[in-house]
C-alpha cells in the first residue's frame, strides 16, 4: 500500500500575522511517497533534492509520524521518500511541507483516523524541530488549504478562511539561506500598545477583506511594523524589491515567513506576470541567484 502526495510551500505571517496567519501555494513543493511496511518502523528511505538527515528522529517528517502513530497507540511502520523542491532556509515553509506532507499521507494509509485539523497538531512537532518553536502558520494552510488562521496556541485552534479568486502570490527567493530559527532569535520579545494597536487593526482588516473580496483593503492591511523592520536587514535589496513590486501595481508585499523569499499579493493573473517580470528583471541585474515563482492559493 503506498500514496504519492503533493506537499505545498506556504508563505507564513503574511506580514500582518506573524505566527497566525499563512497561506497554501498551489504551484510550489516536494512530492513525497509513503508506503506501509512490515516491520514496525519508521524510515526515511530515500531524500533527493536536498541534503537532509535520514534518522527519522532527525528528520521532521519522521518526529511528525511518531507524535501521529503516538497518539494513536499505533504500532504500523512506515517508509518515506521525499522529492524536495523547496530548499531548506527559504521561508516558504520547506520542512512544513515535509512534515504536513507525512502526517497527511500516513493519515491517507491509515484510512484516516484523525481530520484534518488534528494533523495540524503534530506537523508542528516537525516545526519544533526544524525551529525550536512550534508555530502553526506553515503546517496549518499545507494540511488545510488557502488561507489558515491560528486563533489560539493553547488550546490550539485553527481556522480555515476564505481565498479571494482573482488573489495570486509572486514569491521571489534569493538563493541565501536564512534558517528561521536565527531569524526568529533577533525579534523583539515585547512590543509597545501602539504597535499592538495597529497590528491587529491590520490583521483584522485583513481578515475581512478575504471574506468581502476587497481586494484594495487587502493592500493596505498588509503591513508589519513589528517583525518586518528587524527582519528585512538580512533580506538583499529588501526595500528596492518592495519599491518595483509597489510601482508595478502590486497589492502589497513582504517577508514570506522568516525570509529571505519575499513575497508579493496581487490581483489577477496579469498583475502578476508584471510584478514577476519586473522583481525578475530587478534582481537580474545583481550578483545573487534567485528563483521566482507566480502562484494561486489553493
Ligand atoms: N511564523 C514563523 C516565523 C514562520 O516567522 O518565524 C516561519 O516560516
Amino acid at each position: 500500500e503506498k500514496i504519492e502526495i503533493f506537499a505545498p510551500a506556504t508563505v507564513a505571517n503574511l506580514s500582518c500575522g506573524f505566527d497566525v496567519l499563512g497561506c497554501c501555494l498551489d504551484s510550489i513543493g516536494d512530492t513525497m511517497i509513503v508506503r506501509k511496511n512490515q516491520i514496525n518502523e519508521i524510515r526515511i528511505t530515500k531524500i533527493t533534492g536536498q541534503d537532509l538527515p535520514t534518522d527519522p528522529l532527525q528528520n521532521v517528517a519522521g518526529v511528525a509520524v511518531y507524535a501521529l502513530l503516538k497518539e494513536l497507540g499505533s504500532q504500523q511502520g512506515f517508509d518515506i521518500e521525499i522529492h524536495k523542491k523547496i530548499k531548506p532556509g527559504s521561508g516558504i515553509g520547506s520542512s512544513a511541507a515535509s512534515s504536513a506532507g507525512a502526517v497527511f499521507a500516513v493519515n491517507k494509509l491509515l484510512d484516516e483516523p484523525f481530520k484534518p485539523v488534528d494533523l495540524v497538531r503534530f506537523a508542528m512537532t516537525g516545526e519544533m524541530l526544524a525551529s525550536g518553536n512550534a508555530h502553526a502558520d506553515n503546517v496549518a494552510p499545507a494540511i488545510l488549504g488557502g488561507f489558515s488562521l491560528v486563533r489560539s496556541y493553547e488550546p490550539f485552534e485553527v481556522l480555515s478562511l476564505p481565498v479571494p479568486g482573482d488573489l495570486r502570490v509572486v514569491v521571489l527567493h534569493p538563493q541565501i539561506e536564512i534558517k528561521t530559527r536565527d531569524s526568529r532569535s533577533i525579534i523583539k520579545q515585547n512590543i509597545s500598545l501602539k504597535s499592538a494597536i495597529n497590528q491587529w487593526g491590520n490583521l483584522a482588516a485583513f481578515i475581512s477583506a478575504l471574506y468581502t473580496n476587497d481586494y484594495e483593503l487587502i493592500g493596505r492591511s498588509l503591513k508589519d511594523e513589528i517583525i518586518e523592520p528587524v527582519r528585512s536587514i538580512l533580506i538583499p535589496y529588501f526595500d528596492d524589491l518592495n519599491g518595483v513590486a509597489m510601482d508595478k501595481g502590486a497589492l502589497g508585499f513582504g517577508i514570506s515567513g522568516s525570509g529571505p523569499s519575499v513575497f508579493a499579493l496581487c490581483k489577477g493573473e496579469e498583475k502578476a506576470r508584471d510584478v514577476k517580470q519586473a522583481l525578475s528583471n530587478f534582481f537580474s541585474t545583481k550578483d545573487i541567484a534567485f528563483d521566482i515563482h507566480s502562484s494561486t492559493i489553493n
